[in-house]
């Protein structure tokens, strides 16, 4: 599993330009699916099994990143906009990449640091020659480390969701007595704007999201019960998502049942996939599970292995076993 992780984290992909990361993906999940379509917005549609309840399971295969937007003339530095949610805090020093392989460096004018502006991406490789293009694209860019049972990556957020749903395709091996859709969405960044059709398209009974979500134990962190290390984040609420009992309940009792680790999430900032699959055809009961990440939205994301093969083991059971509660 960590190689998988790996190669998926250092994939390149931000919001839009997923034709990348969806590709290793594809190549991965193929022979664990019955049917795999691409859909005209890029998501990439894998079903497992036939029959029973219908479920999606989303997973953003996109990540945060910038695009140049214009070149200084006197330097050559690339001015940039943000694509997905930028915090100014984890630019200077920081590193992209741009499709071509090319590597810049960010750095921030005098006095300045707070806002996007400030910033520039030095590309200069001493030739003098324009090698990135306004309106290029860039991921940020680091290697993944291990560090014991915690993994540190770049786009954990949420390419650790993608591993969740692959591997648990690897362990369903096609066997399943629900009609499963695993989909890699694209654009999650942006506004949810890939799980948005895909849902409307599969029209399912039930949906579920895979996403990061934030701990409380960081030094002055926000104050909640999500930590690393304490298993799988079932989701409760968050701004854009009220899960309904039921959901939780299903949950709950299956993590239970199966022995697996878990524990309630609450989220005060951001959403996931699941609210906009929610809002799909006359509405669609979806909840989530949560991979808990510390420092989310920085190149150094970092997760716990045993909450995450908790979230592989909880997902298996529940699409694994016959869906009664609807
Ligand atoms: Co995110
Ligand atoms: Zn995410």
């Amino acid at each position: 599993m960590i190689d998988l992780i790996k190669t998926l984290t250092e994939a390149w992909g931000p919001s839009g330009y997923e034709h990348h990361i969806r590709q290793i993906i594809h190549q991965e999940v193929e022979p664990y699916a019955d049917d795999i379509t691409i859909d005209s917005l890029g998501n990439l549609i894998c079903r497992v099994g036939q029959g029973g309840k219908k479920v999606m399971v989303a997973a953003h295969m996109d990540e945060i990143g910038v695009m140049a937007t214009y070149r200084e003339k006197k330097t050559g530095y690339m001015r940039f906009a943000n694509i997905g949610g930028l915090m100014t805090t984890t630019l200077r020093g920081n590193r992209v990449k741009f499709e071509d392989g090319t590597v810049g460096v960010i750095g921030v004018h005098a006095n300045g640091g707070d806002k996007l502006d400030d910033f520039y991406i030095d590309v200069d490789d001493g030739s003098g020659d324009v090698i990135v293009p306004e309106g290029s694209p860039a991921g940020f860019w680091r290697e993944m480390q291990v560090r014991g049972k915690r993994v540190i990556g770049k786009a954990m957020d949420d390419r650790i969701g993608c591993v969740v749903a692959i591997e648990t395709m690897k362990k369903l091996n096609k066997q399943a007595p629900n009609e499963t859709y695993f989909v890699f969405t694209v654009q999650e960044e942006v506004g949810l704007r890939g799980a948005r059709p895909a849902a409307q398209a599969l029209n399912p009974d039930v949906g579920i999201a895979l996403d990061v979500t934030r701990t409380g134990d960081e030094a002055k962190g926000a104050k909640m019960a999500v930590k690393l290390g304490g298993g799988a984040a079932i989701k409760v609420h968050d701004p854009g998502l009220v899960v309904p009992p039921q959901i939780v309940q299903w949950m709950v009792d299956r993590a239970q049942a199966d022995g697996i680790p878990y524990q309630r999430e609450l989220l005060t900032g951001g959403t996931t996939d699941a609210a906009a699959i929610q809002l799909a055809g006359a509405g669609v009961p979806s909840g989530c599970i949560s991979i808990p990440c510390r420092f989310i939205h920085t190149v150094s994301e970092t997760v716990d292995l045993d909450d995450v093969q908790a979230c592989i083991n909880l997902l298996t059971g529940l699409v694994s076993n016959p869906i009664e509660f609807m």
